[in-house]
């Protein structure tokens, strides 16, 4: 085949490398605007992984990269005056300049031929005279530009401003980042050796801090020079240095997240940078390239066609950029959102970073450096009151709210059981709660238990407006408390413009068959085209509601609960107020967020005077409608919040969605993690974070991050009611309490489940 590439970049050179190894009658010419050693840049960080691959294809080259590695383990953090270190993450570095230099001979070696300073100005043209172009022209890609209709690339352009710099000073024993506050507002570097005597070290900082600093009008000396002077302490007296001759003016970039729709176009085919970016934050860049370098090259060999070649690599390739791109976001928003994290103590601050792209879990850190995480544990453990020597997950430490003491951070999630008669909870709630009670969660919350008939959801939902009901919870109640240490929560709710609907497992909000009672809400709006339009409140029906919901928490305080929560998600009545969707009105009550919060506050105001003073309050909320501009989003989260947490809220539950049939939710694990971290950490709130949050590593992880305060499991504790004695089980920790009867079955189950030497509970 007679085959050009287009960029002597990693791509570019590794797939002529990769193509002639594999039959070396090919013709293959690079081409490169470039001079051989004419290279922008400084170091770059490999994998051990990626290396193994790389020898795999070619140990020749492998051996050449791996003679100028520079190799650390540890990383450490320079933050408030403190230098945190971790070890056992084993990266290597190498010269952008020194691989390419490789690349390059190796190339010349196996009779590629290399074109430098050979500007191509048309793909379309090299396509004319080769078999197969390979587009590896890097970032600004004029070949995805030149045929842009045919790949839609999608580009998205990230909010921090950057310089790649380098530098004499030695960074050689971890890679560090070092966060400095300026008059300006913090600035923070990326540092790490990648030969004898030169560093990367990659400035980055918020865009306004940057506008501040005016380092846009600044030359690149000018702009290593007030870098200098920020980084001052760390440098040793040592220059930074911009090496990026071919960027105009002061070298500063927005990082552009690139994705194209397609990487393929007749016998030109898209790689490396040009097809698919990957933040530097997580050092992927150059692994893509190379990777998809010899991907391509295998294709090429097994595939019959050129054009199965590429589709059998667009869609492998696809697949791992996706997910590298997914870890890169979740990474380059922490550093977009750092100033939020930066009132963190310094532990937890270094646990956020290092866990930042949620590749590596709880776990995988404790394989990395048990001391540290050791350390951190106990930090967490310690800050919550559990003693001085305590070393235990995060999951296992005791929580306080108001005079409520929980024994750990697990809470069952509400979940409406649909198996109630005319409002009032039956055995099946008696066995249900009390099942999940003994199953170790700290906290039991109950269903959304309704504050009048017309307040239910469905004719199967329980109900605190009744003495019957006030009984039969109490029985609930009294069992939880005296058979175990679990406290337990009444979550009150009104259901709005979603009440006379069918149970959960018949027709999902849809109304009644028949029977269908009048509901209502703010505005005279229905739920859906399928269910009728609710009344709008007057001032009398909102009276009557607040009433009810007085006198279902007095009820909930004789039935004896421990914690109340005011349900304001998920579009019942209350989160109907507060979403724009479904609030319309025109008097005090609608309009700004504030008017949409009043009658909800008014509500938690009256319960809070009627509910024991040292008993806590939570407020459910949905963080985001999942429709854009149009509904909350999890800005306007943080406003509530605020507007919750000065009314007295003790904790915000920070639930999502369920107030729209437009909704447009994105699922993932711990989706909806990131608005309760968002909410924690701008407003110093305390939260309960929930949503396919299933493993014991999420929740230890979400804690000792900082990203909520308590972790709630709806599903998975209705396959599992034992979910927290089965975690503990599981991961060694021997701390939490069994009840007596079921001692033999645990201590099987302790001998069954892997770690044979219980996880020590104090050093
Ligand atoms: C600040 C920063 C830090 C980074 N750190 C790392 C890291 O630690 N680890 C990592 O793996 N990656 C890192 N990267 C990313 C990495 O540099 C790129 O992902 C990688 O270089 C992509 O390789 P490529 O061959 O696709 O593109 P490039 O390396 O950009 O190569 C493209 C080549 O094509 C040439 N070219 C372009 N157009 C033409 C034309 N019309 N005619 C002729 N030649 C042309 C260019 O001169 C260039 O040499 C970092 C990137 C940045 C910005
Ligand atoms: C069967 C079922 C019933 C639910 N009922 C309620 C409820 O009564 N009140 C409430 O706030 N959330 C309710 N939810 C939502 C859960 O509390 C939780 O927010 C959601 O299921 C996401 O958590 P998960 O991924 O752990 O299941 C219910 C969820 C399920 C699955």
């Amino acid at each position: 085949m007679k085959i050009a590439c287009l960029g002597g970049g990693p791509a570019g050179l590794y797939f002529a490398i990769s193509m002639k190894l594999r039959d070396a009658a090919h013709d293959i010419t690079v081409f490169e605007r470039n001079k051989p050693d004419d290279t922008f840049g400084w170091g770059v960080v490999l994998s051990n992984e990626t290396f193994e691959n790389l020898a795999k294809n070619d140990p020749l080259s492998a051996g050449e990269i791996r003679r100028h590695f520079a190799y650390w383990d540890d990383i450490a953090v320079h933050y408030r005056g403190q230098k945190i270190v971790s070890t056992g993450h084993g990266f290597s570095g190498i010269a952008r300049k020194k691989l390419l230099q490789i690349l390059q001979q190796r190339a010349r070696g196996l009779g590629i031929e290399l074109r430098f300073e050979t500007e191509v100005a048309s793909a379309a043209e090299l396509a004319k005279s080769h078999d197969l172009v390979v587009a590896a022209d890097g970032l600004n890609s004029r070949t995805r530009n030149e045929f842009a209709a045919h790949f839609k690339p999608g580009i998205e352009t990230r909010k921090n401003k950057f310089v790649w710099l380098g530098t004499h000073q030695k960074f050689d024993d971890a890679f560090t980042f070092i966060f400095e506050a300026t008059e300006h507002g913090w600035v923070w570097a990326h540092a790490y050796q990648f030969d004898a005597d030169t560093a990367t070290f990659i400035v980055e900082c918020a865009d306004d801090t940057w506008q501040k600093f005016g380092f846009g009008a600044m030359s690149q000396d000018e702009n290593c020079r007030a870098c200098e002077t920020i980084f001052a302490k760390y440098l040793g007296g040592h220059r930074l240095m911009s090496n990026a001759a071919h960027l105009r003016g002061s070298a500063w970039l927005n990082f552009p997240r690139v994705l194209c729709e397609t990487w393929s176009y007749d016998n030109i085919v898209l790689m490396g940078d040009a097809a698919a970016t990957a933040h530097f934050s997580v050092g992927s860049g150059t692994k893509l390239a190379m990777e998809s370098a010899i991907a391509m090259a295998n294709y090429l060999r097994s595939e019959p066609t050129m054009a199965a070649a590429f589709a059998k690599y667009e869609d492998a390739r696809r697949t791992e950029v996706l997910r590298l791109q997914s870890a890169a976001r979740n990474s380059l928003e922490w550093f977009e959102d750092v100033e939020r994290y930066l009132h963190l103590d310094p532990v937890q601050f270094n646990y956020s970073l290092l866990t930042r792209s949620q590749r590596i879990s709880h776990e995988n850190l404790r394989l990395r450096d048990k001391t540290w995480l050791e350390g951190a544990e106990a930090w967490f453990q310690r800050l919550a009151g559990a003693g001085d020597n305590t070393v235990r997950r995060p999951m296992f430490a005791p929580f306080r709210l108001r005079d409520m003491r929980l024994k750990n951070r697990v809470v069952v999630s509400p979940m409406a059981q649909y198996k109630a008669i005319d409002g009032c909870p039956t055995d099946w709630h008696l066995v249900h709660y009390g099942e999940r009670a003994k199953g170790g969660a700290g906290l039991v919350c109950i269903e959304m238990t309704c504050v009048s008939p017309e307040g239910r959801i469905t004719p199967g939902c329980t109900g605190m407006y009744a003495p019957a009901h006030e009984a039969a919870w109490q029985r609930i109640v009294d069992f939880v408390h005296a058979e175990t240490d679990a406290k337990i929560c009444c979550q009150l709710g009104h259901s709005g413009a979603k009440g006379s609907t069918q149970l959960g497992w018949e027709e999902m909000d849809a109304p009644l068959k028949s029977g269908n009672w009048p509901v209502l809400a703010p505005s005279a709006i229905a739920w859906s085209p399928h269910n009728q339009v609710a009344r709008a409140m007057t001032r009398a029906d909102m009276d009557l509601v607040r009433d009810q919901f007085v006198a279902s928490a007095e009820m909930a305080a004789r039935a004896g609960f421990d914690m109340l929560e005011i349900h304001c998600a998920h579009g019942y009545l209350l989160s109907s107020f507060i979403t724009p969707l479904t609030n319309r009105r025109s008097d005090a009550y609608g309009g700004s967020l504030e008017n949409r919060m009043r009658y909800p506050l008014e509500i938690f105001h009256a319960v809070r005077a009627a509910w024991p003073a040292e008993k806590p309050i939570s407020v459910r909320i949905s963080a985001n409608d999942w429709v854009g501009s149009d509904g909350i989003e999890p800005r306007d989260a943080v406003a509530i919040s605020r507007l919750l947490q000065e009314a007295g809220v003790d904790i915000c539950d920070v639930s999502a969605g369920q107030t729209s049939i437009a909704a447009r939710p994105v699922y993932g694990r711990m989706f909806q993690t990131p608005f309760s971290d968002r909410i924690r950490n701008e407003t110093g709130m305390a939260t309960m974070a929930v949503g396919n949050i299933f493993e014991p590593d999420h929740v230890n992880s979400i804690l000792m991050a900082g990203r909520a305060d308590l972790v709630c499991l709806a599903r998975p504790h209705l396959a599992d009611p034992y979910w927290t004695l089965h975690a503990a089980a599981k991961l060694g920790d021997r701390g939490e309490a069994w009840p007596p009867p079921y001692y033999p079955g645990r201590d099987q189950l302790y001998r069954i489940s892997g770690s044979a030497e219980p996880v020590p509970t104090a050093v």
